[in-house]
């Protein structure tokens, strides 16, 4: 049975050659702009995370699953120490090549983030995790090792995709398309299941998972977080986004 850990993994390697825009890095000029104290990051892609979300804070910050040289870059020029924890290679060069670049060092980690994460208890202070939990199938141990690396008042922000974008199929939602847009999965949508049922699984999309509010939310509430805020997002790369939002984003609190 394949690893589909491992192959999400190798697919967004194969994402990050073929320029996907969560892998291509900050500009020189991004990178200027941010250490001139103009920080703008993001969690879904278009709404910036208001910077009463983190401000006061801390500077000790882990991106999680946020390779690319993006985030990670634009908080280091700001005075932020991160450590950047994602399981693709290519990813974690990107973020290599920016700081080489600009002349920074930054804490590279490779790993799951459905396993244990390799960090001391209470060890950062915030931690920033764009949309990225529609790869793995099963929340429970990031949303638990979040906590437990975080310090107390620490703060968790994630962004996550709409999980109502998972039940059309992609080529419906082609904004050149002319079928009706009409729902084709049940949610929770669950990438190994179809696989299982006879979907084949390409290295265009990967293994997604939809998931439901309750195991985003109510993850993060079960794992002992409290939920401070909460923004929605949208982008316009679909039919459905004339519709409704497509992404959601949320602050969460270890008290
Ligand atoms: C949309 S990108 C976010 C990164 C983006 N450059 C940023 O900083 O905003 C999603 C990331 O999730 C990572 N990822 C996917 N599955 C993962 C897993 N199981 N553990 C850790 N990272 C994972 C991918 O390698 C990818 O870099």
């Amino acid at each position: 049975m394949t690893d589909y850990v491992d192959f999400n993994s190798q697919m967004w390697d194969k994402w990050s050659e073929g320029g996907n825009t969560w892998t291509i890095p900050v500009t020189h000029e991004d990178f200027v702009r941010s250490q001139n104290g103009e920080l703008i990051i993001y969690l879904t892609p278009q709404k910036p995370v208001p910077s009463e979300w983190y401000r006061g804070l801390g500077k000790k910050v882990l991106g999680l699953a946020s390779g690319g040289g993006q985030q990670g870059a634009l908080l280091t020029a700001s005075g932020y120490d991160v450590t950047i924890f994602d399981n693709s290679r290519r990813q974690l060069a990107a973020e290599r090549s920016v700081a080489e670049r600009e002349g920074y060092w930054i804490d590279l980690v490779k790993g799951d983030m459905t396993r244990p994460f390799p960090f001391e208890d209470e060890s950062f202070d915030w931690i920033i995790n764009p949309v990225s939990n529609c790869y793995i199938e099963d929340l429970t141990t990031m949303w638990s090792e979040s906590f437990r690396v975080l310090r107390k008042g620490g703060a968790l922000m994630t962004g996550f995709t709409n999980p109502m974008v998972y039940m059309f199929a992609d080529e419906d939602m082609d904004l050149s398309a002319r079928t009706p847009l009409a729902c084709k999965f049940p949610l929770p949508y669950n990438g190994r299941h179809l696989e299982a049922g006879g979907k084949n699984i390409s290295m265009d999309e990967g293994y997604q998972f939809s998931h439901t509010l309750e195991s985003q939310l109510g993850g993060q509430t079960r794992a002992g977080f409290l939920i401070k805020a909460l923004y929605e997002d949208t982008d316009d790369s679909c039919r459905l986004c004339k519709y409704s939002s497509l992404y959601i984003a949320d602050l969460a609190v270890k008290p």
